[in-house]
Order: C-alpha cells, then sequence, then structure tokens
C-alpha cells in the first residue's frame, strides 16, 4: 500500500524459562521499536527440572506466543525465529582453495566428518569467513553449522498453527552477535548466561568464529544459592536479583554464589584459550554480558576484573528508536531480548 505503515517484523525467541517477541519497523532510514512482548512464569523459573519451552508441545508453544502477541496487540504476520544452540552443531572447516562453484559440494562431502549424526538428518547452512591469513595459508575457511530436520520441522508447525510467515529460522547466536556486535571488527567475546544454559560466542573482524555451550545457567545459581544457604528456591532467586555479587558485610549471599561463577570463567577461558592458540596475534578486546543473568549486581564487574578485559551489559536497543518513557524498562529487559531484537534486525540487514 502506498501509504500504509512501513512493514514491520517480529523476532520470536523461545528461550528455557521465557518467550521473548520483539516488532521492529524501518522508517527514515533508522530502526523502530513497535512493540515487545515476554512470557514469562515465575513458577516455570524455579521448575528444578531441566526442561526447555521447546521441548513442549507444538500446540502449548503457540498458545504463550499467542498470549503474547494479544496482549501486545501485534498484527505482522513477518516472524523470524531463533533456534537453540544447544540444538545445533557448529564448526569451522577448512578447505583447500578451490572455486566458488565447487564449495558446495565439498561442504556437503566433509560434513560428516564434523556431524555426530547422519548428514541426512540435518540441514546444513554454511558460510565462508574471509581471513587473509587463510588465503596465505592456501586454505578456505568455511563455518558449518548443521541443524536437525526434526527440531526444524518443530518451529515450522509452530508458525503455521500461529498463522505466521516464517521468513528465517537461525541459530540464536547469529542473531545475538548481529544484534550486539554490529560492523565492530574488534575480537569481541559474548557470555549470554541464560535460565538454563549459557552461551558463548566469539566473533572477531565481524565473523563469528567460535560457538560454545557451557553447562551453567542463571538457574544454577538460585539453586546453589538455595542449597548453601538453606533458603527455598524462591527466596534464593530473590537474593540472586537483589544482591547478587554485592560486597555486603557478611557477604553471604556473595561467598555461596563465587564458586559457581569461578567454574563458569573458567569454561569460558579454557573456550577463548582454544580460539587464541590458534589465532595467536589476536587478543579479546571487549565482553559483552548478556541474557537474564547479566543484570545480576556486581556480576559485570567481577568478570571484567577476573579477565582483565573491558566487560560491558549487553544493549541491543542501542541504535533502535523507542519512546523516552521506556528507557529505564529497556535497559533493564535489554540483556534478556539480544537474540529477539537480532532477530528482527535480519530483515533489514538483507534489504540493504
Ligand atoms: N536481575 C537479575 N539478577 C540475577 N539473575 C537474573 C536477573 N534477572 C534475570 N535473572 C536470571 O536470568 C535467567 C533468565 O534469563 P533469560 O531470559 O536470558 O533466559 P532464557 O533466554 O529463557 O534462557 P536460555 O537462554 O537458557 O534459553 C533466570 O535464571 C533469572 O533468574
Ligand atoms: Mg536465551
Amino acid at each position: 500500500m502506498l501509504f500504509g505503515k512501513p512493514p514491520s517484523v517480529l523476532g520470536i525467541d523461545i528461550g528455557t524459562t521465557s518467550i521473548k517477541v520483539v516488532e521492529l519497523q524501518k522508517e527514515r532510514g533508522g530502526v523502530k521499536l513497535r512493540n515487545y512482548g515476554e512470557f514469562f512464569s515465575p513458577e516455570r523459573e524455579l521448575l528444578p527440572v531441566k526442561t526447555s519451552f521447546i521441548s513442549f508441545f507444538e500446540e502449548e508453544i503457540a498458545d504463550f506466543l499467542k498470549k503474547i502477541l494479544k496482549e501486545a496487540k501485534i498484527e505482522t504476520k513477518n516472524a523470524h525465529f531463533s533456534l537453540p544452540l544447544f540444538s545445533s552443531f557448529f564448526t569451522i572447516i577448512n578447505l583447500p582453495l578451490m572455486k566458488p562453484d565447487e564449495i558446495p559440494e565439498a561442504v556437503k562431502l566433509q560434513a560428516h566428518q564434523y556431524i555426530p549424526v547422519p548428514v541426512e538428518e540435518v540441514v546444513l547452512d554454511w558460510s565462508i569467513i574471509e581471513e587473509e591469513e587463510a588465503l596465505f595459508e592456501n586454505k578456505i575457511q568455511v563455518l558449518l553449522v548443521a541443524v536437525p530436520k526434526d527440531v526444524i520441522n518443530k518451529y515450522v508447525r509452530i508458525a503455521r498453527l500461529l498463522g505466521l510467515s516464517l521468513k528465517t529460522l537461525e541459530v540464536e547466536s547469529f542473531s545475538e552477535a548481529r544484534a550486539l556486535v554490529k560492523e565492530d571488527k574488534r575480537p569481541t567475546l559474548i557470555i549470554d548466561i541464560g535460565g538454563r544454559t549459557t552461551n558463548i560466542i566469539i566473533v572477531d573482524k565481524g565473523f563469528i568464529r567460535l560457538c560454545h555451550n557451557l553447562d551453567f545457567s542463571g538457574f544454577a545459581l538460585t539453586r546453589t544459592l538455595s542449597k548453601r544457604l538453606g533458603i527455598s528456591l524462591k527466596r534464593a532467586a530473590e537474593f540472586q536479583k537483589a544482591k547478587g555479587l554485592k560486597k555486603e558485610i557478611g557477604g553471604l549471599v556473595r561467598s555461596a554464589l563465587l564458586p559457581a561463577i569461578d567454574k563458569m570463567i573458567f569454561g569460558v577461558e579454557r573456550a577463548m584459550n582454544t580460539y587464541l592458540a590458534q589465532h595467536p596475534k589476536r587478543k579479546i578486546e571487549r565482553i559483552i554480558l548478556s541474557g537474564g543473568t547479566a543484570n545480576m549486581p556486581g556480576l559485570c564487574d567481577y568478570i571484567s576484573s577476573k579477565f582483565e578485559i573491558k566487560t560491558e551489559i549487553a544493549d541491543p536497543f542501542k541504535e533502535i528508536e523507542f519512546p523516552s518513557v521506556l528507557e529505564e524498562v529497556i535497559k533493564e529487559i535489554g540483556p534478556s531480548f539480544s537474540v529477539a531484537v537480532g532477530l528482527a534486525l535480519a530483515e533489514f540487514e538483507k534489504k540493504k
């Protein structure tokens, strides 16, 4: 329609503890936030099980999503969905120099060596990492992603149940890197601490180099706190959010949480060192802390001091226009909406 509103787009992130939806619109060169919504249940957050929303039946997830879309009065049908990193396989493969039209076949032939399930059962996606060093060594570096077909089919069914037009399905780490790193070429480490998992991503010279899933989460911290202090999960979750790593007299909460956090940091360091060993001239210059747990008091400073690297809390809405009355809320929800925002931004990137 000539004089109608510019089309808007949805980013839908079905996380382990909550479902987030963002609606963005491109207007006069900028990107505007039209709407956002979240389905979150405090009881679910504290369920002592390791299930994700995505393990629910499609009908149930579609119902939760319907609620969000209705409450936020979202009408657009144009949707991008994220896939959890833990359901996909990620690897970097090296190919000898070859003509561009030979690469797809070579990737397919090599894939079975890296993927622990039959290639027929997955959907493969790949992209070339353009790096001079690799070319000097006469090789082409390819980032390979494989997602099981049954996972993909689940999302296709959810979109169909909602009458949404499924534009893309993307592994969440790609969305997150798009929202948080943008054009920045510095070696950057993203740590996303969610409800049931932690994802780490290294982006360097604008390309994803490493994605890794750690067995750590916001809920793991709540459980640790509850056990160590002998308090209920509900109370522990309240302490985690209100006190976290704040230095207080007695500092019971901080000292109960630190061993688990140090263990997570050790896991991150191990992954980071794997990348740095392969790229000895590079150095991580920036850490971005994302996911709901990024807001835990004192965590950002603690990570920064442990790594001795500048660390910031994720702000995926940084370059997005929104009414100034929302400033506080947006700052608070920002870290847990990184994936949803990055997904919606994919639409505008395609049209560049
Ligand atoms: N202010 C806060 N302080 C500490 N923890 C917090 C705070 N706010 C949220 N959390 C924790 O963040 C977690 C939820 O994060 P998030 O919304 O990113 O999860 P998710 O995307 O559903 O999960 P995942 O990424 O694992 O799929 C919960 O464990 C919650 O306890
Ligand atoms: Mg998440």
